[in-house]
């Protein structure tokens, strides 16, 4: 994620001053990380006008797989089986269902079929890495681990970087399938990723109950136990229909998320579309801090008013 890879900053502060944190040291505990306020504070605390960031090196080979699975139980052992046996050579591991090869077809029409037979779930993997190691070859011996242990039950490894993106284009064309289906619910949720399997079970199963005319969609970045649980209403909504039933699924899974103590925001922040449901939920120390945080830098509060936060004035 992002944020490991920030090595140092360069702000410019509400008064104007500039907080010069450019940085490239790898180490360095000199007290409290002032980078880390400004990431993710999006704008409400300063402007952020240069950063440094921690590089690797460019990978030579990648090795990319499409992968059918039982389950989403399977795919998390997967995971983890892969960060034991592929360490930090995985460089990407995306969980997606069924429905993912309609919808990047409707918007990609004609993506070919990568992978014959349907399955409950599939996996998207990639690893990559430079220098001594073979990649191919340690894709290959690891697949063949995992189908012999009957954790895979089926798999395409691309053939050339044409193929390795015809794969991606499913996972990423499936966001575009499901904007032209119309307005539909989209979260951006993490869990541990333990209890990840068992969230999205139990939170499609609520929008079901809930909502039996609509169709729940789970995917993305199981690796970071982030998930985006997108529930679609029926085709011919309309609009006013659609508004209602986005607001029920968005409460729905919301629900259950508060008794897994997740995040409403993994990866996407906050912004004004969550800003009401992350109020809801902030304790009251956290408000606390937050608001010393945002009157100390900001006390003018002219600094993206009304995102994340309505930060009370100092009065
Ligand atoms: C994704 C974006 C929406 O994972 O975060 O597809
Ligand atoms: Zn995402």
């Amino acid at each position: 994620m992002t944020r490991e890879l920030v090595l140092g900053l360069e702000v410019v502060l509400p008064d104007g001053s500039i907080f010069n944190g450019l940085s490239t040291l790898r180490k360095d505990n000199r007290g409290i990380d002032l980078k880390q306020l400004f990431i993710g504070a999006e704008g409400t605390l300063g402007i952020i006008t240069a950063v440094s960031i921690k590089l690797t090196p460019f990978p030579d080979q990648v090795a990319t797989a499409l992968l059918g699975l039982a389950s989403l139980d399977d795919a998390i052992k997967l995971y983890r089986r892969a960060r034991r046996d592929c360490c930090d050579l995985m460089s990407a591991f995306e969980f997606m269902p069924p429905l993912t090869f309609v919808l990047a077809r409707e918007a990609i029409p004609d993506l070919p079929m990568p992978i014959a037979g349907d399955y409950p779930a599939y996996v998207l993997m990639e690893i990559s890495g430079s220098g001594l190691v073979d990649i191919a070859d340690l894709m290959e011996r690891f697949l063949t681990g995992v189908m012999e242990d009957g954790l895979v039950v089926d798999g395409v490894i691309a053939a050339s970087q044409a193929q390795a993106r015809n794969l991606w284009l499913f996972r990423e064309g499936m966001n575009e399938g499901q904007a032209k289906r119309g307005p539909h619910m989209r979260t951006d949720i993490s869990v541990p990723l333990s209890r990840l399997a068992d969230f999205v079970r139990d939170a499609e199963q609520a929008v079901t109950d809930a909502l039996p005319d609509c169709i729940s969609v789970s995917y993305g970045h199981v690796g970071d136990g982030n998930v985006h649980l997108n529930v679609l209403p029926p085709a011919g909504c309309s609009p006013e229909d659609a508004a209602s039933r986005i607001y029920k699924a968005k409460t729905v899974v919301n629900q259950v998320l508060d008794r897994y103590d997740g995040s409403i925001s993994a990866e996407h922040g906050i912004g004004r579309l969550k800003r009401a449901d992350f109020e809801q939920r902030l304790d009251p120390t956290r408000r606390t801090l937050l608001t010393a945080l945002k009157q100390a830098i900001d006390p003018s509060m002219v600094m993206n008013p009304g995102c994340q936060l309505n930060f009370p004035a100092i009065s």
